[in-house]
């Protein structure tokens, strides 16, 4: 590993318990260079420079439809689970290494094969390679939710609740798909300067949920959102994102909650109006094809991710996730 990004998820399932407690190494945003292949791997070569991404299995139905965000063996594969093998084993006691096929926060990791993207044939330099390590999750998820689940279209209203890694690369990725007004929500004051600067043409401070729907209304010509996306983690901003949808409105869920949490709608106006909650994983994208549109965007300065991050020394870990928690940066980097 060359570097890792550090987000939202790393910190939810560090707590323990949000869906087991077993010894991990967590780390899910990696870049870095091939040292070694295993017998079946065909599409990297040692020394070739990657970015890491989640896991899937390619056999079930909808890896095989193209749609590996949904590979029936998604949470084995990426989340942390019980039933442990002899990999990686300190003491006596079995430790997951697998997070996300890759548990970046290690050095060097044994990563599942469908977790790495060769990028070789772009000829990144080192300092640009550094910094796309989120393109693998937090971005892809983002910049996907829009892109692909939301389907955004030019001149749709568009609202993103929560403005970290996710909200930003969802922001960006509004923008360049032509939405207005495009309103960020967040409860931190502190990211509304650069969401404005990255394309948010409103911003509301979140809180007040009926304060927020209220603005929204105001914002949106008083019938509510064409598009909405909820990247905070939670079935109340769900809610709120359905209340606040117009008729036909399309509501693409991607915080990631509790096991224990519900989503509860009032169904009437959901039927009459015709509204669309669309559930999303990583983006609804293929990572080796996703990745490569956004370093297109990229390069073209119509996705500057510099904005949003800042390089932590390895060692300074805590120090990038307090940063992280504070919201004095969106997206850390850490370096090895
Ligand atoms: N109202 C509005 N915004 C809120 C609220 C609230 N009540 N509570 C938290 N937020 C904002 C935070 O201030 C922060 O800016 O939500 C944002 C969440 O950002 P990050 O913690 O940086 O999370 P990120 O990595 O972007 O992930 C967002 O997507 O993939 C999932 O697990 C991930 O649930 C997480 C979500
Ligand atoms: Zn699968």
């Amino acid at each position: 590993m060359e570097t890792v990004g550090l987000c939202h998820t790393d910190l939810s399932m560090g707590v323990g318990g949000a869906i087991t407690d077993v010894p991990k190494i967590l780390g899910h945003e990696g870049t870095g260079k091939v040292l070694k292949i295993g017998s079946k791997v065909t599409h990297v070569a040692v020394g070739d420079p990657v970015i890491l991404s989640f896991t899937w299995c390619g056999d079930c139905s909808p890896c095989k439809s193209g749609a590996p965000g949904y590979c029936y063996e998604f949470p084995q594969g990426n989340f942390i689970m019980n039933d442990l093998d002899e990999t990686y084993v300190l003491d006596g006691q079995k430790i997951d290494g697998k997070f996300f096929g890759q548990s970046s926060f290690a050095k060097i990791g044994i990563v599942n094969g469908p977790s790495v993207v060769n990028v070789k044939h772009l000829n990144l330099d080192a300092d640009t390679l550094a910094k796309f390590g989120p393109l693998g999750c937090g971005f892809l998820t983002g910049a996907g939710a829009i892109t692909n689940a939301g389907e955004a279209k030019k001149d749709e209203s568009c609202v993103i609740y929560g403005l970290g890694g996710v909200g930003f690369a969802a922001i960006m990725a509004a923008k360049i798909a032509g939405c207005n007004p495009i309103i960020g929500v967040d409860i931190n004051e502190k990211k509304f300067d650069l969401a404005k600067k990255l394309g948010a043409t409103h911003v509301i401070k979140g809180g007040d949920d009926a304060e927020v729907s209220k603005q929204i209304k105001e914002l949106t010509g008083g019938h509510g959102a064409e598009l909405s996306l909820e990247c905070i983690g939670g079935s109340r901003f769900v809610q709120n994102a359905v209340d606040n949808a117009c008729h036909l409105g399309k509501i693409v869920y991607v915080g990631l909650a509790g096991m224990e949490d519900v989503i509860s709608i009032p169904s009437f106006p959901f039927m009459i109006g015709g509204k669309k909650l669309i559930g999303c994983t990583e983006g609804n994208a293929r990572p080796y094809e996703f990745i490569e549109k956004m370093i297109g965007w990229h390069a073209k300065g119509q996705f500057p991710i510099e904005e949003l991050q800042k390089t932590y020394k390895i060692e300074d870990f805590q120090l990038a996730v307090d940063d992280m928690k504070k919201g004095n940066v969106i997206k850390p980097i850490l370096k090895y």
